[in-house]
């Protein structure tokens, strides 16, 4: 299974892209060694695996929807057989560590047996009908094919968040994975082959932009499904109105922790080092602003820089570390980037700011773990997005205070909130402006049969995971049957004026 598998699966068949071009996909920790070389796929392949996919849909979707249930307990039996030979391949490939690559599978494993039970609800709903002998109900639909487009930090977490419900709901898929996992998307592909998943169900193609231009703007994909940069998925959302399709877009955050006076600060630490410096910080739910009282303040930021400053950063491959690098040379740019607008701004660098050296780092993309203080809610640095392991704190001197400074932004994903007071964490779930908010936990930590998703820029209204995902891979039909023998007029025959 370790073998790359480097083609594209269209229709149950492991295929070049037709053009024969390749990308090369590099560990990121250790960059002299290539994962391999992937397709670079086209309008052509896309447009194959679109065909592939509408074909299967006629039988799948007809299929009892238990028994899709089935092939989904298989596909996460699979994945929890493969779950560490998985893990090491997607650490290799993007960097996070082991236990956490882990975590991403365990992640994929739930989503595979949560959908399996949702087979057998898959609720619509009956209603009484204001005329007599007759009968209203809706049913569920599939909506058909549907374009899977994903980021590379959860590589195989996030896809299956996707494909799972779509295809436990009777449609058909086109992924294209992140270019910067692409082993990982194989990887998973071959675990719905293995399992029995019929060909055309799920498809793969590999590529970037141009292959998920194709896959959008394609007249027979009926709905699209999109995490990633707000960037790409502005252009999706625009191009999915025009094409009247249906889309779900999860982008980016800017996610508040706030720390209130009587919080317990050896909770806050554990949580801002991994609610912050996990995944490297390349999480749409990275806790990215720390929003602290002013009484706490020097206190936490103290301990926090002395237990940041000692993370073991290195290949995540290896047993004892506990950051890795970033996704690419681009992303540490960007960091970098951010660096100096913040240092221009004003803020002041606590910890970190700049590329981390030192043994075993010398070939790969590592940057230190960072905090930016004296931040103010205006910054650059305080409202966009950095995607990388650099933590903006904020202080303020209330509560109210902290909830205007959580919601100056135009993000909202993921939020949290640490106190001791149950009442002010009860304001804090309804004052918050995100699609999440933690009470005394950090901002990430997502469970597979919870909703997912973010308000404000963050998406457009969709969720994932959980009963919610489900709306968005169905169709609602509704349905009457009249049984009394004659026509019945509705707002006419039963109404006396
Ligand atoms: C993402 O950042 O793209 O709760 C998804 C969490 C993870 C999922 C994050 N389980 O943060």
């Amino acid at each position: 299974m370790a073998d790359v598998l480097n083609k594209n699966f269209i229709d149950g068949i492991w295929q070049e892209a037709s053009a024969g071009a390749v990308f090369k996909d590099i560990n990121p920790a250790v960059n002299s060694d290539v994962v391999g070389k992937f397709p670079e796929s086209g309008v052509e392949d896309v447009d194959d695996a679109v065909r592939a996919a509408r074909k299967a849909f006629r039988s799948w979707s007809r299929m009892p929807a238990p028994a899709r249930g089935d092939i989904l307990r298989r596909i996460g039996d699979l994945l929890t057989e493969r779950k560490s030979e998985l893990a090491f391949q997607m650490t290799r490939e993007m960097g996070k560590p082991f236990f956490e690559t882990k975590g991403d599978v365990q992640e994929a494993i739930d989503t595979a047996y949560y959908a399996a039970t949702e087979t057998r609800r898959l609720f619509g709903h009956t209603v009484p009908s204001e005329m007599p002998n007759k009968f209203n109900m809706s049913i569920r639909r599939p909506i058909g094919v549907c374009g899977i487009i994903t980021a590379w930090n959860f590589p195989v977490a996030v896809p299956t968040w996707k494909m799972f419900p779509a295809i436990a709901a009777g449609n058909t898929v086109v992924f294209k994975p992140s270019e910067d996992a692409p082993h990982s998307g194989a990887l998973l592909v071959k675990v719905f082959e293995d399992a029995g998943v019929p060909p055309g169900v799920v498809n793969l193609v590999q590529g970037s932009a141009t292959a998920g231009r194709a896959l959008v703007e394609h007249p027979d994909v009926d709905a699209v499904s999109f995490t990633g940069s707000t960037e790409t998925g502005s252009k999706i959302g625009e191009a999915c109105g025009r094409l009247h399709k249906r889309f779900s877009l999860e982008m980016g955050g800017k996610n508040p922790m706030i720390v209130l006076a009587d919080a317990d600060l050896d909770l806050v630490i554990d949580g801002l080092l991994w609610g912050a410096f996990g995944t490297t910080g390349q999480r749409c739910t990275a806790t990215s602003r720390l929003i602290v009282h002013e009484d706490v303040h020097d206190d936490l930021v103290g301990r926090l820089k002395e237990k940041a400053a000692a993370l073991k950063l290195g290949y995540g491959n290896e047993d004892d570390t506990e950051m890795g690098p970033v996704i690419n040379q681009k992303a540490l740019d960007k960091i970098e980037k951010y660096i100096g607008i913040g240092k221009d701004e004003g803020a002041t660098v606590a910890l970190g700011g700049k590329r981390a050296e030192g043994p075993g780092l010398e070939d790969g993309f590592f940057f230190e773990p960072t905090i930016f203080t004296d931040v103010t809610p205006n910054m650059r640095v305080a409202k966009e997005e950095i995607f990388g392991p650099v933590l903006s704190v904020l202080k303020i001197s209330s509560y109210e205070e902290a909830v205007k400074v959580a919601n100056n932004i135009e993000y909202g994903l993921s939020s949290a909130i640490y106190t001791q007071d149950v009442a002010t964490a009860f304001k804090a779930m309804h004052d918050i402006e995100a699609g999440i908010t933690y009470v005394n936990g950090p901002t990430i930590g997502a469970e597979a049969h919870m909703p997912f998703g973010g308000v404000k820029g963050t998406g457009n209204g969709h969720r994932e995971g959980g009963w919610e995902v489900f709306e968005f891979y169905t169709e609602t039909k509704t349905v009457y049957v009249d049984y009394s023998g004659k026509l019945q007029k509705a707002q006419i025959d039963n109404v006396e004026d």
